[in-house]
């Protein structure tokens, strides 16, 4: 669907038509100059141009210990509870390797970020579907899933606040999640993507901050959204020492790690000033309420999310996800994700990307109240 969606888009461009493309979450302002200056002189250093390490530079697993410690109130051993990798993607991916046997099970949020389905897929795995209910503010129902299915399933894999949804965790859903994973003996990976990336006062948590999430967990925390570092591939593995222990162990076998000025910049974006990250906020703002206001002035019920830089709305009455996203795309030249993209249920919702400057945002709304209204 997404190829044949591009495929359209070039048609058009080549056309000649100003297609303005809300349907990739990539940040399209640049990283913050703290962070550049940092990856500056670290590339510099012959000593940071070698073979890194795949246990991670001691800079950076420390400042990832002190983040978590003050950011998030969890306590992180640099020397045994965190690693690096080369973007949630590949971690989340090597996951899949490193616990599922062929024919193995995991539990998958749906609509979710496609890995957690072609992950186990592509490890002879199956993954296994946890539908996220809206009437339940979009975090799956546990207690809807077979049992048979849990005591099969070695991971599970969410993520708050959420892609596609832009949900936030309910209170008391990670304590769920901490007993569901206790009573199965599976592995819970949150995949922590948008923590940094909240609005009106929401302060996003870490899974680990969970009373016995350690036991059951890990936690990814990618750099790639809130600190505008998609390209520079930076994430690390965080929490139970011995799920990372595993991870590594495969890992040592897949790849030579994280460039190690990658790691040092990495490290100075978590130590660094916390301004450019609420500047970043503030301007996901502004872009949420522009989208949502055009939003409800067509027609469209859609809520106003609390985090990431999605906005996750029903597609109007007599469309599916596909004819919709057509429609915006053929009427208003406006690129919009259909729902069903990221998983079943899905159906029946678009995404709207916010990570297009603030004048591409309007232009691409007034277009869409004019030509669907
Ligand atoms: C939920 C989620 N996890 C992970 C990623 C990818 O993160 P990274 O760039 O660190 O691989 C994305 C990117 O869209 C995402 O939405």
């Amino acid at each position: 669907m997404f190829a044949e969606l591009e495929r359209r888009v070039a048609a058009k461009r080549e056309a000649g038509i100003d297609v303005i493309s809300l349907g990739i979450g990539d940040p399209d302002q640049p990283t913050y100059p703290h962070i550049v200056k940092a990856m500056q002189e670290a590339v510099a250093e012959n000593a940071n141009q070698k073979y890194p390490s795949n246990q991670g530079r001691k800079e950076f697993r420390e400042a990832f210990a002190r983040f978590y410690g003050e950011r998030f109130g969890v306590e992180i051993d640099p020397g045994s509870e965190v690693i690096p990798a080369i973007g949630a993607k590949e971690c989340i991916y090597n996951l899949c390797f490193a616990f599922l046997d062929p024919g193995g099970v995991a539990l998958a949020a749906d609509p979710g970020y496609p890995v957690y389905t072609g992950g186990p897929t592509l490890a002879g795995a199956n993954p296994e579907l946890l539908p996220l209910l809206p009437e339940l503010g979009f975090v799956p129902d546990l207690s809807a899933v077979p049992a048979q299915v849990a005591r099969r399933a070695r991971l599970m894999f969410i993520n708050y606040p959420n892609n596609p949804t832009g949900a936030v965790a309910p209170e008391g859903f990670f304590e769920l999640v901490v007993s569901f994973a206790r009573e199965y003996e599976l592995l819970v990976v949150h995949d922590n993507a948008y923590s940094e990336t909240t609005f009106d006062g929401y302060v996003a948590p870490s899974f680990l901050a969970t009373p016995g999430a350690k036991d059951v967990g890990v936690e990814v925390f990618s750099l790639s959204k809130g600190f505008n570092m998609t390209g520079w591939r930076c994430a690390a593995i965080l929490g139970n020492a011995d799920a990372i222990r595993t991870y590594w162990r495969l890992k040592t076998n897949v790849d030579s790690g994280l460039f190690e000025a990658v790691q040092l910049a990495g490290a100075a974006a978590l130590r660094g000033p916390r301004g450019p990250v609420e500047r970043m906020n503030e301007t996901y703002v502004r872009r949420r309420d522009l989208v949502v206001s055009a939003l409800r002035d067509i027609g469209v019920e859609v809520e106003s999310p609390k985090g990431t830089i999605y906005v996750w709305a029903p597609v109007p009455e007599g469309h599916t996800s596909a004819s919709f996203a057509e429609l915006v795309l053929e009427e208003a030249a406006v690129v919009v994700s259909p729902g069903s993209m990221y998983g079943p249920s899905g159906e029946g919702f678009f995404r709207i990307s916010l990570t297009a400057p603030d004048e591409r945002i309007s232009e691409a709304v007034e277009r869409m109240r004019e030509h669907l209204s």
